[in-house]
């Protein structure tokens, strides 16, 4: 067993943050980040487009911001959330640039602002079109040169300690007690027993498989907190980014900003038809869900397989300058942006649901925060605003930060058990969890995508609870690893996202059900 003060689950630009916040308060006090992979894998490191907030007071204002995130949102966003989170961006960006981020400026040394789908404004601040990366080199940078802060790569948090764990009786409040890890190199299973634990976990974008996120998207924080019964919201949300480089029978991986099409990039179908000006006067920087729609309509008016991209309008030096990344990727897989179109398809990519915290980044269990994408905080409503979410995570984890200056939580007397095997025998082949998670990312792309339906949400629902109880049988017989226990995870995130669909009567924000009225 490990004893911490802070253990923090996920070392993304959530994570981090928090993590070098009470660190520099705290010296005394010790700080524990348990990460699934290398420190650094995570969504931040492979966010493109940048971290919206309001620098220009002259063109743009705070209210703007505010606007453009209600009406992506579309009636389901917290007011008074948007208000403080989109005030306080700036501050939070100017901590981080302090920390020793660099974001791209002009000859006279002013932030320089890009565009992406939904703003009024060019408000998104960035490091050419490899932002996340930059943010988390310099929260990692930074987070190593604290010396009571330990990070522990490939350790992965398996489920949170409640009462559950060792009292017959279920309290009224719950309280987390800290989690049960695995430690990923030597197979063993410890528990760290934490005064206070964060879920800062992130996505669960592999859950569809086609999805612009890495492989540690699993959705396991909001996994663990379901499972500690948590109140998890809003899951039916799904954004899926309209334009991800489409990769043949592999689906799509790799992303293709939004801010290319701030950049003036045209979407074509291929008859060479502009089409978005069909579907919305805003054209191709109209909402994410608006032209992933109209792309998904496209594809099935047509038959094929993707849509493109078309840059080769547009200045090359300019657009190799802006996004170098993606220009060299498009060249790996033989596309030249300047004579090519660029081959594009909607992928999962970020879920504007998850765990429901307060404005403090309190979770309903005792001594249980969360900030980040694995959280519900009312930011995002029924729909999340481009480059909002990186916002998000910064001014969460300085809220929690706040909150923990204010209330210091005291060391728990109780005594934590350690984690049980008995009876457990190793997992011979991991080929059945592949096959298995497989099925369910077809599961989910063929019945809950883009556009869904009752009936195949229900045949989805139907076939889920097959792949629940096998999963459970293979969990209930086997020691654990990664990839079961992912699998476990991806099965109860997919849960509910099934169940929430069903539940929602209407179509809202990135939500859309054939079987309602379009203006419901
Ligand atoms: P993450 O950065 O995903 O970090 C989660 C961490 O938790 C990881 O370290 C992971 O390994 C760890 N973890 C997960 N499960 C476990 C477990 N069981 N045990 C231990 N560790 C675990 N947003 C913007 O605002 N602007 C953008 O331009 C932008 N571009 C994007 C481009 C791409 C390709 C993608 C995928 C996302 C993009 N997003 C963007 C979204 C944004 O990057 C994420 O929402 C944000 O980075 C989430 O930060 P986080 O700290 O909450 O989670
Ligand atoms: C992008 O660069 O298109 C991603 C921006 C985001 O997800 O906010």
């Amino acid at each position: 067993m490990l004893e911490t003060n802070f253990l923090i689950i996920g070392s993304g630009a959530a994570g981090l943050t928090l993590a070098v916040k009470l660190a520099e308060k705290f010296p005394k006090k010790k700080i524990t980040v348990v990460t699934k992979a290398h420190q650094s894998e995570s969504n931040t490191k492979y966010a493109q487009g940048g971290v919206a907030a309001v620098f220009d007071l002259e063109e743009d204002s705070f209210q703007k911001h505010i606007e453009d995130t209600l009406i992506a949102g579309d009636g389901l966003c917290d007011k008074a959330v948007v208000e403080m989170v989109i005030k306080d961006g700036p501050k939070r960006l100017k901590e981080l640039m302090e920390w020793g981020a660099n974001f791209d400026t002009d000859a006279d040394g002013e932030l320089t602002l890009g565009m992406e789908g939904g703003h009024s404004e060019f408000r998104v601040i960035h490091h050419k079109d490899t932002t996340g990366n930059e943010i988390e080199r310099a929260l990692l940078e930074r987070s190593n040169q604290l010396k009571n802060i330990t990070i522990l790569p490939h350790h992965f948090a398996i489920d949170l300690i409640t009462e559950h764990h060792f009292s017959e009786r279920e309290p009224e409040e719950l309280s987390c007690y800290g989690a049960y890890v695995l430690d990923q190199i030597s197979g063993s299973i410890f528990a760290i027993k934490a005064d206070c634990t964060t879920l800062a976990s992130g996505g669960m974008g592999q859950v569809y498989g086609h999805t612009t996120n890495p492989a540690v998207a699993t959705g396991d924080g909001i996994a663990m907190a379901y499972r500690a019964k948590a109140r998890i919201q809003n899951m039916e949300f799904i954004q899926f980014h309209p334009t991800a480089l489409y990769d043949g029978k592999n689906g799509a991986s790799f992303l293709i900003s939004e801010a290319v099409r701030g950049f003036g990039a045209f979407l074509r179908n291929k008859k060479g038809e502009r089409f978005m000006l069909n579907y919305d006067e805003r054209g191709e920087l109209a909402s994410r869900d608006i032209v992933s729609r109209a792309i998904d309509s496209e594809m099935k008016k047509s038959g094929d397989e993707c849509v493109y991209l078309d840059c080769t309008h547009l200045d090359i030096d300019d657009f190799k300058h802006h996004f170098p990344n993606i220009y060299e990727t498009c060249l790996q897989r033989n596309i030249n942006v300047a004579n090519d179109w660029i081959p594009v398809v909607p992928a999962s990519h970020y879920l504007c649901g998850g765990i429901v915290v307060d404005m403090d980044g309190k979770t309903s269990l005792k001594n249980l925060f969360a900030c980040g994408e694995c959280s519900c905080t009312g930011l995002h409503g029924a729909n999340r605003l481009a480059s909002n979410s990186l916002l998000e995570a910064l001014v969460y984890s300085d809220r929690i930060f706040n909150y923990l200056c204010k209330h210091l939580p005291s060391r728990t007397t109780k005594a934590i058990p350690e984690w049980n095997d008995e009876g457990t025998v190793l997992l011979k082949s991991s080929e059945t969890l592949q096959k298995k998670t497989e099925e369910l990312q077809r599961l989910m792309r063929r019945f809950a995508g883009v556009v869904r339906n009752n009936k195949d949400l229900m045949e989805a629902s139907v076939q889920l609870e097959i792949l629940y109880f096998e999963t459970e049988a293979l969990y209930q017989k086997h020691k654990l690893n990664t990839v079961l226990s992912q699998l476990r995870n991806m099965v109860n995130v997919a849960h509910l996202i099934i169940q929430q669909s069903l539940k929602r009567k209407e179509n809202r924000g990135g939500y859309f059900n054939e079987d309602y009225d379009k203006n419901t």
